[in-house]
């Protein structure tokens, strides 16, 4: 269940409408890839896209950690990977959150071989106390407590993604994790 609204859907938008215009003063006209790594982060870059140019592309990767349960296992795999060589193109990672660090730390390690032309991270949420792994965040949403959040895409067995704010659940539910 719900506990409460940590972050509303307006909070949400306004933060998107500041980060996509440092992105667009940092890239200019450049071509622009956004990969978006799902499933959390299906929702933000959909928001992000719609408020950049038309010089911006968006791929998907999809890194799995962490099973139904509320913490990182740290056994990170790629389940799907990107569509298109990213060799010599600037990169933007779109991450719905950064906790433990080691989903991110591992992506970048994999990307980098690639030789994009530059590589960079957008989180929407960070939570700096629960990082285990230093990972750099060139855009940053929001830094939230270490608790286990819902909404806007992010999910508690797959459930809470359509959620429109970010909210925290409560301990009863998160208990019953496997
Ligand atoms: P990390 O590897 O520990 O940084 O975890 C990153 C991934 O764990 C995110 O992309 C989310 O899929 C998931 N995750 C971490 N914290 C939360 C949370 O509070 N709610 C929902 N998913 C989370």
């Amino acid at each position: 269940m719900i506990q409460s609204i940590l972050i509303s859907e307006a909070q949400i938008q306004a933060k998107l409408d500041e980060i996509a215009e440092q992105i667009r003063a940092d890239y200019g006209d450049r071509p622009l890839l956004l990969l978006a790594v799902l499933k959390g982060s299906f929702l933000v870059v959909s928001d992000l896209c719609r408020r950049l140019g038309d010089n911006v592309t968006v791929d998907f990767v999809q890194v799995s950690s962490y099973g139904n349960g509320r913490k990182s296992s740290g056994n990170v795999q790629i389940r799907k990977d990107l569509d298109i060589n990213i060799e010599g193109l600037d990169v933007l990672i779109v991450e719905d959150i950064v906790d433990s660090g080691q989903t991110l730390d591992h992506l970048l390690q994999i990307l980098r071989t690639r030789n994009p032309n530059s590589l960079k991270v957008f989180a929407l949420l960070s939570k700096p106390t629960a990082r285990v792994l230093h990972v750099p965040l060139d855009y940053v949403g929001f830094e939230i407590p270490d608790a286990f959040v819902v909404g806007y895409g992010l999910d508690f067995a797959e459930r809470y993604r359509n959620l429109r704010d970010i909210a925290v659940l409560s301990e009863d539910e998160s208990s019953l994790a496997p």
